[in-house]
């Protein structure tokens, strides 16, 4: 059981501030142009699902009525914003972008702000506290560790330590909710039913055409750095096997369907993904378009 008040306290106490980081201090040079192209797609990615975990846990402080759990979920929408914050300082120190520069989204990371800006306060938390987990242990779990391995640069290595420390926290809070709301929907009669009401058209739109494209994208841009698929797999076996040892997450309904998927990757049928990928993007030509 996890002791939320103590959880609450450590994420007061543990706060830190991307100033506290000398971004002029030497090793940027140990970032090779080549090496900064070839990681911009992926940091780009990274940066904005940081921010995208930012809006989602605000999206869970507003709806949680538990004071402590709110606290607690405020907090981290904090380190969401600060990890964001320290990427994008690493691309600039990287030469990838000027000092006040963002990343500029891809198609799917900006349909899916875009969902999320209109509709995070309207998809149920139980389908937030599902997806959230599968992002955190993948992308901020095996990517950045992938990261730390092939960036030579002592700075990269100093904001991942401050990264991962915070998300040590986000994961256990993760994984307390995933069992929560699993728990408390295996009493409701029809789960499904449930589900249906919570995600909405508009979250459903916001989980196919945002956010598993990103997914699938972002699996290009590794695969095109050079990590092994495998390490990304791992992470993602992980998350299935929260379900195989937890009997309230496996009821879970929003997480039944995203281990569905999940499960799909990892044994390497992408397929669902790609097509995604390929549906968005016609979606956004279209939408292009008709905008022109
Ligand atoms: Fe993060
Ligand atoms: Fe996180």
């Amino acid at each position: 059981m996890l002791d939320l008040p103590r959880l609450l306290e450590k994420s007061k106490r543990l706060q830190w501030s991307t100033d506290d980081i000398d971004w002029e201090a030497p090793g940027a040079d140990r970032v090779s142009p080549k090496q900064a192209s070839d990681l911009s797609a992926f940091m780009a990615d990274l940066y904005w699902i940081e921010s995208i975990a930012a809006v989602v846990f605000d999206a869970m402080a507003q709806r949680d009525a538990d004071p402590t759990r709110k606290a607690i979920f405020e907090s981290f929408a904090v380190d969401e914003t600060r990890h964001a914050e320290a990427e994008r300082q690493l691309m600039v120190r990287w030469g990838i972008l000027r000092k006040h520069e963002r990343p500029v989204p891809n198609p799917n990371v900006r349909r899916l702000l875009a969902t999320l800006e209109r509709s995070a306060s309207k998809v149920h938390p139980s389908v937030f506290s599902a997806i959230i987990p599968m992002t955190e242990l993948v992308l901020d779990g095996a990517l950045v560790k992938y990261l730390v391995r092939v960036v030579d640069d002592p700075i990269c290595h100093r904001v991942f330590e401050g990264i991962n420390a915070d998300e040590a926290r986000h994961l256990a809070m993760d994984f307390h909710m995933l069992e929560f709301y699993g728990r408390e929907q295996s009493r409701a009669a029809n789960a499904l039913d449930l589900v249906r009401s919570f995600v909405r058209p508009s979250g459903l739109y916001a989980m196919f055409f945002g956010y598993l494209p990103m997914l699938a994208r972002t699996r290009e841009n590794i695969a095109r750095m050079g990590l092994d698929l495998e390490e990304a797999a791992k992470a993602m076996r992980r998350y299935v096997e929260l379900g195989e040892r937890n009997p309230d997450i496996a009821r879970h309904p929003t997480y039944a369907l995203m281990r569905g998927y999940v499960n799909n990757v990892t044994q390497g049928n992408t397929r669902l993904g790609d097509l995604l990928v390929r549906v968005s993007d016609v979606v956004d030509g279209l939408s292009s378009r008709r905008a022109a």
